[in-house]
């Protein structure tokens, strides 16, 4: 019966996309008008005017809405069982770099989940600060040292990585190189970590035939659950998870100043790293490479990719419950300035790119410009123009934000400003 109804809700869904999905709004002229729900006003009424009412009160309403509405809640806890050096080396990146590749356990419900965790740390400082962020196709794709492990994960297929059969292969090494500055990051003292977003929860992607049968999932199923409930974590949540799992990893590293560790992530993982940042206060800095609709953009602005788009191409991203908001945004009681205020008085850094419209840049930039408020409870320098600065021109205040050049990516200049606000923040 579940079933039928889901089918039914996946082809009027489609219909309804199909149907939308050829007239994406690029223009700003045809943007709707559009409240956002407030920031500063508790559900009970009550004006939020100091950060401690926003730290007791406001924000802890926000993110069970997000839970609810959005990427769904965590349904139990699971910690780390146990962890592996895999392998290690003093000498990784010609002499300048300590490799690690950890394996890190989870076991519940008779199940096993293993994560591969990737860590370059600077040779010559003693308790190294870290980027952590996921990666799309593996850790062996993010640069073509020959020692990076391959994972055994489900991976999307892709002939221009080399992947087929959807099997990481050899044939990936370090075709994703060019999104991972690692030569920049070591150089400027910090550790790099990454894992392969498939080895905590595959993305598999349509909503027909969905499969939430492995990854992290199956370990916190109640007795005959085959899929998370409604209200419960989707794809997006539960790599979130995995960042946070990571850095508990981190605080059993005496090489790892855990205080300071930035999570990272690009376009679903840019989405992804925010969520994390949101829950887990325990990162010092957050980054949203690229994020677009689920991410730093504004859900109202309905520019690019909407929900209904999202939802329909990706349905195991967000929760169930936010399907019945497909075409409803106005309904959401939370838009995504809500979601970068979770991160106060945290430093914030949003990036677009000029030719990413898909992603609405201006609607990333606008959400950490609503946000501000937030920021302002907390005496913390935050944006003060609704106006987006100009091409390769970044702000930086305790929320950072540039718009650059080129399309949908990660390269060296967005890693040259996600070091320089890092250094800024965290020293
Ligand atoms: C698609 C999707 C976006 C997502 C992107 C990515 O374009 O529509 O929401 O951010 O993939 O993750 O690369």
């Amino acid at each position: 019966m579940k079933c039928i109804r889901k089918l039914t809700i996946v082809l009027l869904v489609a219909l309804l996309t199909n149907l939308v999905s050829g007239q994406a709004i690029y223009d700003e002229s045809q943007v709707p008008d559009y409240t956002l729900p407030e920031l500063l006003i508790s559900e009970k009424g009550k004006k939020i005017t100091d950060s401690k009412s926003w730290m007791k009160i406001r924000r802890p309403e926000i993110v069970s809405l997000f839970e609810d509405n959005m990427y769904g809640k965590i349904p139990g806890k699971l910690k780390l069982s146990s962890w592996k050096v895999l392998e290690e080396t003093n000498n990784a990146l010609g002499g300048k770099a300590i490799r690690k590749q950890i394996l890190l356990s989870f076991r519940k419900n008779n199940r096993e989940l293993d994560v591969n965790l990737l860590i370059y740390l600077p040779r010559n400082v003693d308790k190294a600060p870290l980027f952590v962020g996921y990666n799309f196709y593996g850790n062996h794709t993010i640069h073509d040292d020959p020692a990076i492990m391959v994972p055994v994960s489900w991976s999307r297929n892709n002939e221009a990585y080399g992947v087929r059969d959807n099997k990481p292969t050899e044939n990936s090494r370090g075709k994703l190189a060019s999104r991972w500055a690692v030569d920049k990051i070591i150089d400027a003292g910090y550790g790099l970590a990454t894992m392969y977003c498939g080895d905590v929860d595959p993305d598999k992607q349509t909503r027909v035939g969905i499969d939430f049968s492995d990854g992290v999932h199956p370990l916190l199923y109640k007795k005959g659950q085959t899929e998370p409930a409604p209200d419960e974590w989707g794809t997006i949540a539960a790599w979130a998870w995995g960042l946070s799992r990571a850095l508990d990893y981190f605080e059993k590293d005496a090489r790892i100043d855990h205080e300071k560790v930035i999570v990272m992530g690009h376009s679903r993982l840019g989405k992804t790293s925010l969520w994390a940042g949101a829950l887990d206060q325990r990162f010092a800095v957050v980054i949203s490479n690229n994020s677009g609709c689920g991410g730093a953009a504004l859900t109202r602005r309905k520019f690019g990719e909407t929900l209904i788009v999202m939802n329909n191409a990706f349905g195991h991203w967000l929760c169930d419950n936010n399907l019945k908001y497909d075409g409803k945004e106005d309904e959401l009681p939370v838009d995504q300035h809500m979601l970068i205020a979770l991160m106060a008085p945290r430093p914030v850094y949003i990036a677009s790119a000029e030719e990413d419209t898909w992603a609405d840049p201006k609607g990333e930039y606008l959400s950490g410009y609503h946000a501000s408020p937030v920021y302002r409870l907390f005496n913390k320098p935050a944006l003060k123009s609704e106006e987006m600065p100009g091409i390769n021109q970044p702000v930086m205040t305790t929320i950072g934000y540039h718009i650059r050049s080129g399309g949908h990516s990660v390269t060296g200049y967005d890693w040259e400003q996600y070091i320089r606000f890092a250094n800024m923040h965290l020293f």
